[in-house]
């Protein structure tokens, strides 16, 4: 009988185990370690072959074809099943699509909601609508004129360095600063008595962190009548906040502050709705910063054209986005614009 030499006994042996192995994949990746396994390079087929050089020149002469021949026909064998995987893995996904269910997902899988910011427009409307204001949607793209020297801040003003302005290519228009723009056009426009309230976007070109952004959100008011006070701006302030945190014990204070278009001008401050004896959120203060306020000033009313010795009238400018954050508890002034689903489905 012929002899076999133990190297083709191996290898031989090595096929059939290769051809096992082959029957049973299902994926690319067990494809892929079943072939380095036989002939990667510390594959078994790949040492065993080498142990070729073992062997003397007339067992070589009569052993080396035949390796030849089982390494051929293992590479024929790889080779097949890859291709055999790879059509059988199309012709699934084929199948999927042709079943696709189209009736698997129901309208209610994304469920909408009401954006923060939305929610506390909502509110300060109402709010203010049952005491009589008039909402006016302003405009955020602005003339040099109205976002300042229509308020007594001209051009060499020290008060423009602290709105850093976002100035537009077309002379003299830019991105308003604050809502306070509203009071110039309602002045030049209607006829006093009047009181309208406004909300909306107002900008600054600022670096961007966690309370600060080139965009943010006030909310202002403004009433014209022959007779207005500071007290009667301040029981108003103070019940709208009343209202807005559903507080009626809600107490409010007044420093003094400068404004260009504001005399006497004040801030006001609410007291925390969050705490009795100081907190995190007013910096253990109990007071909270809500914005400027009060009589606007004479030159106002008569760069706007209004008689400054028959009328008076009194405003203030409060940060919308601060309250949002106030209300909510959102510790991230980025986080209202950003597009992250999972802050905005909180709501
Ligand atoms: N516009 C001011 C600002 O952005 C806030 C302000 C202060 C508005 C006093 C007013 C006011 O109406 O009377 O800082």
């Amino acid at each position: 009988m012929e002899h076999v030499s133990p190297l083709i006994i191996r290898l031989n042996t090595l096929h059939q185990e290769l051809a096992a192995e082959l029957q049973a994949i299902k994926t690319i990746a067990e494809f892929e370690a079943i072939r380095n396994k036989f002939i990667g390079k510390q594959g078994s087929i790949t040492i065993e072959s080498k142990n070729i050089k073992d062997l003397s020149l007339e067992e070589k002469r009569t052993t080396g074809s035949i390796v030849q021949d089982i390494r051929k026909k293992v590479e024929e064998l790889i080779e097949h099943t890859q291709q055999q995987l790879i059509t059988r893995l199309q012709q699934e996904v084929e199948l999927q699509k042709q079943f696709f269910d189209v009736t698997a997902y129901t309208t209610n899988a994304l469920e909408s909601s009401v954006h923060p910011y939305t929610r506390v427009i909502q509110d300060l409307e109402d709010i203010t609508m049952n005491m009589g204001f008039e909402i006016i949607y302003g405009m955020e793209l602005e003339t040099e004129f109205a976002n300042f020297e229509a308020l007594n801040i001209p051009v060499d003003h020290p008060a423009r360095e602290s709105h850093d302005t976002f100035w537009l290519t077309l002379p003299g228009k830019l991105l308003r600063t604050h809502t306070s723009n509203v009071q110039s056009h309602m002045l030049q426009e209607r006829k006093p008595p009047f009181a309208i309230t406004t909300m909306g976007r107002t900008y600054r070109n600022e670096a961007t962190d966690a309370t600060h952004d080139y965009m943010f959100m006030q909310f202002e008011i403004m009433i014209i009548d022959t007779k207005q006070s500071l007290s009667n701006l301040i029981a108003i302030a103070q019940e709208i906040f009343r209202c807005f945190f559903k507080n009626n014990e809600l107490k409010s204070r007044i420093r003094p502050g400068f404004f260009p278009f504001v005399e006497p001008g004040i801030e006001v401050d609410i007291q925390c709705p969050f705490c009795q004896n100081g907190c995190s959120i007013c910096k253990r203060t109990t007071w909270i910063e809500a914005g400027g306020a009060g009589l606007v000033h004479p030159n106002v009313l008569e760069l706007c054209g209004v008689d400054s010795t028959k009328y008076t009238a009194c405003a203030f400018g409060f940060g919308l986005t601060r309250l949002v954050m106030l209300k909510y508890g959102i510790n991230d002034v980025r986080l209202l614009h950003g597009c992250s689903l999972d802050f905005l489905k909180q709501f």
